[in-house]
């Protein structure tokens, strides 16, 4: 039997180039080794977007193309929409029953996330139910599964320590260790920055989308923060100071493309505005044929459809067995 692992997402739009080095690129690896199950985390979305649903379909559409594209594959793991599977909610009522008010109160990311909130117009001084109960809903995507490995961004952390906390506290008054106490494997998800050299969102509008065209790269490649220092193209550069354009270099390039640069800019034999060329051809080469499978799933949405279905399908039968198990250790009806 394989060891599984458990990861969601918020669906809040289309994912960018930091998304698919620090996270897909990851969970396309995991899914040979494991039993993956990669869900779309839409009520977790609506703990702060309930009042903003308009876009919340598409979105998670969107995201669950973006990692098709990128290679999650159906037919290795398990893909699917958190809220087609209701197990989870009723999973998450016995944990709710089961984990002390304190134990969210203190959670730092939920503070963070109220914190944000609160500064928003609108939103008041409260923050709502739903929000409060976002670790225990996250225990419950986890749990659902008896995941032993949850790959996550280093923000997460915190609510992973809850998930074991309740893990513990379900095993201890229900009499069995039936529950594992998962764990998180980080994400590394500073590996490429924003066009502005600050850490790349969509929020920041710094970002370069998966979804990009190869025009559209282009233009923001162009954008991107060189050797600041450097007034004319035949100055003499300095690629460790060339905060953003040549960090992507030193992603995207081999080794011998990036000796080269490094080579042409020191020596003033390269101009920024043909290196950032470069560089954008360098990335649309490498990202041609995961926009050609986003353009082949976009065009056939139905087929997407039909991955959720059968995901989520799969998702509902082994969430029903461990449900089973849950309901009887409870001793419910
Ligand atoms: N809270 C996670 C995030 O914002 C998304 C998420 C929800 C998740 N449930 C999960 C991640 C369960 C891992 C496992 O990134
Ligand atoms: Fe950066 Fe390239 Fe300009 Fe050198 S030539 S400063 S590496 S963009």
């Amino acid at each position: 039997m394989k060891q599984v692992i458990v990861s969601g997402m918020r669906p809040t739009g289309r994912l960018h180039l930091g998304h698919y080095l620090g996270v897909i690129q990851n969970w396309v690896k995991l899914q040979d080794e494991y039993d993956c199950y990669f869900f779309a985390a839409d009520w977790h979305a609506l703990t702060t977007k309930y009042d903003k649903t308009e876009e919340l379909k598409q979105n998670t559409l969107d995201v669950i193309i973006d990692w098709l594209a990128c290679g999650l594959d159906p037919k290795k793991s398990v893909i699917y929409v958190q809220s087609l599977v209701p197990e989870i909610a009723e999973l998450n009522i016995y944990l709710g029953m089961i984990t002390p008010q304190n134990w969210v109160e203190r959670d730092p990311t939920l503070k963070d996330m109220a914190k944000i909130l609160k500064t928003k117009e609108g939103q008041g001084s409260q923050i709502n139910y739903g929000l409060m109960g976002y670790p225990v809903l996250m225990s419950a995507d986890i749990m659902m599964f008896n995941a032993d490995y949850i790959p996550v961004g280093i923000d997460q952390v915190a609510h992973i320590e809850i998930t074991r906390d309740i893990a513990r506290r379900f095993n201890n008054l229900y009499g069995e260790e039936f529950f594992k106490e998962s764990k998180p494997i980080l994400n590394n998800c500073s590996l490429i920055c924003g066009l502005d050299g600050n850490k790349m969102g969509k929020s920041f509008n710094n970002d370069i989308k998966i979804s990009d065209t190869e025009e559209v790269t282009a233009k923001k490649i162009m954008t991107a923060i060189t050797d600041r220092s450097r007034l004319r193209k035949d100055d003499p550069g300095h690629p460790d100071d060339c905060e953003v354009a040549f960090k992507y270099w030193s992603i995207f390039g081999d080794e011998q493309e990036i000796e080269t640069v490094r080579c042409e800019c020191e020596k003033g034999l390269r101009g920024c505005a043909q290196c950032k060329r470069q560089l954008a051809e360098k990335i649309n080469e490498k990202f041609a044929p995961i926009r050609q499978r986003r353009k082949y799933y976009e065009e056939h949405i139905d087929e997407v459809h039909d991955i959720i279905k059968e995901g989520s399908a799969k998702a509902r039968e082994r969430a029903g067995e461990v449900l089973s198990k849950v309901r009887s250790l409870v001793r419910m009806y």
